[in-house]
């Protein structure tokens, strides 16, 4: 059973005609992507805010009806996935890079669902890396106060061995802190240093949770 196509196709479902839909980024969100573009070809009335150029060309493919995040007021429901949540609903997300335009999309969104299979539910969030979008300019400033941190950070690489660039034209810095203690403090810490564009915990952030397992799909209310 794929667990991702089937919280994906199950979140699609909460979709309603005339609402403006925040759509994530990531393997599972493709599949969700994927199940809302074939309700849009048999007449779904939606409009699309997408949160990367992956999603966008993969929902213009679809003929899902797009508008940009300044083009609207708010979002209705924004559905989208993680790589950490925590047993009170903390997440991690940005292992694919699109962190800094997911948390835009989710901070303008009435609701937002995430989905995930059962590997992504953590009892404390950190054992996955936990990204952080950078400015090139100073960055290895930054990479250095993380590191006299005990962070043990690393520059997101591509597969031809490059630093990753994200959609913004930022940088993506990994820190690998195996257990997350206080979310919120290193949260706010990071929000103070100059030259951090955004990072990827999104705390506070989510109103219901799909969690996909093999004895089926569980909805959470966070
Ligand atoms: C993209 O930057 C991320 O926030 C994704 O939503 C997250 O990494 C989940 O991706 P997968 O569904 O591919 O695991």
């Amino acid at each position: 059973m794929n667990l991702k196509q089937m919280v994906g196709e199950k979140a699609a479902e909460y979709v309603k005609d005339g609402m403006i839909v925040g759509l994530g980024t990531g393997s599972t969100a493709a599949y969700m992507v994927e199940a809302i573009g074939k309700r849009v070809q048999n007449g779904l009335n939606i409009v699309g805010v997408t949160t990367s150029d992956r999603t966008a060309r993969q929902a213009e493919d679809l003929g899902i009806p797009l508008k940009s995040v300044d083009e609207v007021d708010m979002i209705d429901l924004t559905i989208d996935g993680a790589d950490e949540i925590s047993a009170d609903f903390q997440g991690i997300k940005g292992g694919g890079a699109a962190h800094l335009f997911e948390k835009i999309v989710a901070d303008a969104s009435k609701e937002v669902i995430w989905i995930v299979d059962d590997s992504k539910m953590v009892e404390k969030l950190g054992a996955f890396p936990l990204p952080i979008e950078v400015i090139p300019y100073g960055s290895m400033q930054l990479f250095r106060i993380f590191e006299a941190k005990g962070y043990q950070p690393a520059f997101r690489m591509t597969e031809k061995n490059e630093k990753l660039v994200t959609d913004a034209g930022h940088l993506v810095i990994d820190l690998h802190m195996k257990e997350i203690e206080d979310p919120h403090a290193l949260a706010a810490w990071l929000d103070g240093l100059t030259g951090v564009v955004e990072h990827g915990l999104f705390l506070d952030r989510v109103n219901t949770i799909i969690v996909g397992s093999a004895s089926g799909t569980q909805i959470i209310e966070a």
